[in-house]
């Protein structure tokens, strides 16, 4: 596929988002959040869902968590553009609330797809609700963050959320952590041609 033919289908994606009803999700939101980054992005943030301003803007990561999250991007040696960003439910829930496990369900295909177009060869999954819901719905972040799992041919590392170092100092240093820990993953990794998924044995990690 051209990076061209993925554009579109992740546009696709982006315009059946906008306009889904398939969960409850749609009636409060101003702005559905598909994602936004590159289709041929090397590593892909996820999170839990749009906050305030996500929903003002119908973008991802644009208000305080967001900030924070660019600057710990640069730590890890990555710059925002070149990477995906996205929730497993692209409506805010009500007062930020947690998405609950119906909502996830229903938005689950928008989230598959995405990730089938891109192919990213990390997956960082932004707290808990993220881990759950593509690694291990038994998962604790004390046990897993900073630390790199294979699944079904995809890595994931799970990262403490932004957000938590903005609503709990002690949590800032955890999550410094994290990004470090990525970073070093990343080190030397990214420069290489990009293994495909369907090539288990062209994987380079
Ligand atoms: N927190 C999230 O989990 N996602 C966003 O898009 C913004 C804040
Ligand atoms: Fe559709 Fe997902 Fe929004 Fe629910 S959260 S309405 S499934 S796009």
């Amino acid at each position: 596929m051209t990076p061209e033919e993925r554009q579109a289908i992740l546009n696709d994606i982006a315009a059946q988002v906008r306009v889904c009803t398939r969960c409850r999700l749609c009636q409060g939101r101003t702005n559905a959040v598909p994602g936004e980054g590159p289709a041929d992005a090397q590593v892909m943030f996820i999170g839990e869902g749009p906050g305030y301003q996500e929903d003002r803007q119908g973008r991802p990561f644009v208000g305080p968590a967001g900030q924070l999250l660019n600057q710990l991007l640069l730590t890890a040696g990555l710059r925002r553009p070149q990477v995906f960003i996205t929730n497993i439910v692209k409506c805010r829930p009500p007062e930020n609330r947690e998405p609950r496990p119906d909502e996830v369900e229903a938005c689950r295909e928008y989230l598959d797809g995405q990730i089938a177009i891109i192919q990213p060869r990390l997956l960082c999954l932004l707290g808990r609700p993220a881990t759950q819901t593509l690694l291990d719905p038994g998962a604790t972040m004390s046990k897993m963050h900073g630390r790199v799992f294979e699944r079904d041919g995809l890595y994931f590392m799970p990262i403490y959320h932004p957000a938590a170092a903005l609503h709990n100092p002690n949590m800032r240093a955890p999550v410094e952590h994290d990004f470090a820990a990525l970073g070093e993953f990343l080190k030397g990794r990214l420069q290489q041609p990009k293994a495909r998924l369907e090539q288990p044995e062209g994987r380079l990690f």
